[in-house]
């Protein structure tokens, strides 16, 4: 019988196991390239694989390495992640490769401790991306990985508290293989995630398959469901926006760039008020009747539901957009259907503007791994 308090063993079935059931050929794999690893952990972060693929190959082609990347304008890094969600992380993609540039000499730094002092990369990503290329002992910590360790150590504690966390990540620091490192680090830290994202799923686990079914103390305890255990509710909020769609006889759209911070920051959109009230305010008189309310619908986003009420204003070919209640001019400009996939627009509003036959309130921003 193994020392179950030590979970002795413990990263050698995870090597092993990964080494023949994990995932083993994903592009962002076989690689020690830490621009093409941090690339994908980026993308990867409450994104699923499958999404991932596409928008990894088209990333890496139109920017091959961290210089060109570097290089590029933040409307075309958005264009380009358009869809993926989570627009800050683009953001911050476009910033922390602007940093390798400028500050590092266009080469990631080599360690986890480095690597974090980066726009974007937190301490789980620093140690997936110092793990997968240089090989570092250091633990990473994702929601799938949190899940797998909560369950192997019944770990009972409220991860909502922050030194709980804390906790979690020395047993997580313990529990790293110890030789080898060049060859376990990478491989073990891929199968923690590859255990979360396939057989220690957040429902119906299966344990019966599981390389460490034996030494498992929440499988032991009879409910490795329970792990790990359910923190206190995140409250979610609710924003109700009302969406202009302003539309020229040419089928040109008013579009214009969102304020760094807030919802959809950085991103084209159709402009956005408060209250259909506010929206109304700014529209020109001699709209006449070319001008009517869509159905509303919800966009779900993480921690918040936005309610958009849409309204359809059919402008003359000559027709200015008029400026703010606060007389500024609106910082947009007409745009044809053609101009439309390179800007990066959100999601609901794309699909709003195709009028295809999916309701544009349908989608979830992202559905988390
Ligand atoms: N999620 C985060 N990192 C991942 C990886 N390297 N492979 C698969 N899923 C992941």
């Amino acid at each position: 019988m193994r020392e179950i308090s030590t979970l002795e063993g413990f990263a050698d079935d995870v090597v092993r196991w990964q080494q023949t059931h994990g995932r083993n050929s994903l592009p962002w794999q076989n690689t020690r390239d830490p621009y093409r690893v941090w690339l994908s952990e980026i993308m990867l972060q409450q994104t699923q694989v499958a999404t991932v693929l596409d928008y990894y190959g088209r990333f890496l082609q139109r920017f091959p390495g961290v210089a060109d990347l570097a290089a590029a304008s933040q409307d075309e890094v958005l264009a380009l992640w358009s869809g993926l969600g989570y627009y800050s992380r683009a953001r911050n993609l476009h910033r922390c490769a602007q940093d390798v540039v400028a500050l590092h000499a266009g080469e990631f730094p080599r360690s986890a401790a480095q690597l974090q002092t980066l726009p974007g990369i937190g301490r789980s990503t620093a140690a997936a991306i110092a793990s997968f290329c240089f090989g570092e002992r250091v633990a990473i910590l994702d929601g799938n990985v949190k899940r797998v360790l909560a369950r192997v150590l019944a770990f009972s504690s409220d991860l909502a508290q922050a030194a709980n966390e804390r906790a979690l990540w020395s047993r997580a620091t313990e529990l790293l293989p110890q030789q080898d490192l060049t060859n376990t680090m990478p491989r073990y830290t891929q199968g923690l995630m590859d255990l979360g994202a396939t057989l220690c799923t957040s429902r119906q686990p299966k344990c019966l398959l599981c390389p460490v079914q034996a030494l498992c103390q929440g499988l032991a305890s009879g409910e490795p469901e329970k792990y790990p255990v359910k923190s206190r509710k995140l409250k979610r909020s609710a924003q109700a926006l009302s969406l202009l769609w302003a539309q020229k006889p040419d089928g040109s759209v008013w579009l214009e760039k969102r304020p760094s911070s807030g919802v959809w920051g950085g991103l084209y959109c159709l402009p956005v008020f408060d209250s259909d009230e506010a929206l109304k305010a700014v529209l020109p008189g001699s709209l006449d009747g070319r001008f009517e309310a869509l159905p509303a619908f919800v966009h779900v986003l993480t921690h918040k539901d936005l309610h958009l009420s849409p309204w359809v204003a059919g402008f003359e070919a000559d027709q200015p957009m008029p400026a703010t209640v606060a007389g500024e001019a609106r910082p947009g400009g007409w745009f044809g259907p053609a101009a439309w996939p390179a800007l990066g627009l959100p999601a609901p509003i794309r699909k709003l503007l195709a009028q295809d036959d999916d309701a544009a309130g349908d989608e979830k921003e992202k559905t988390p791994r």
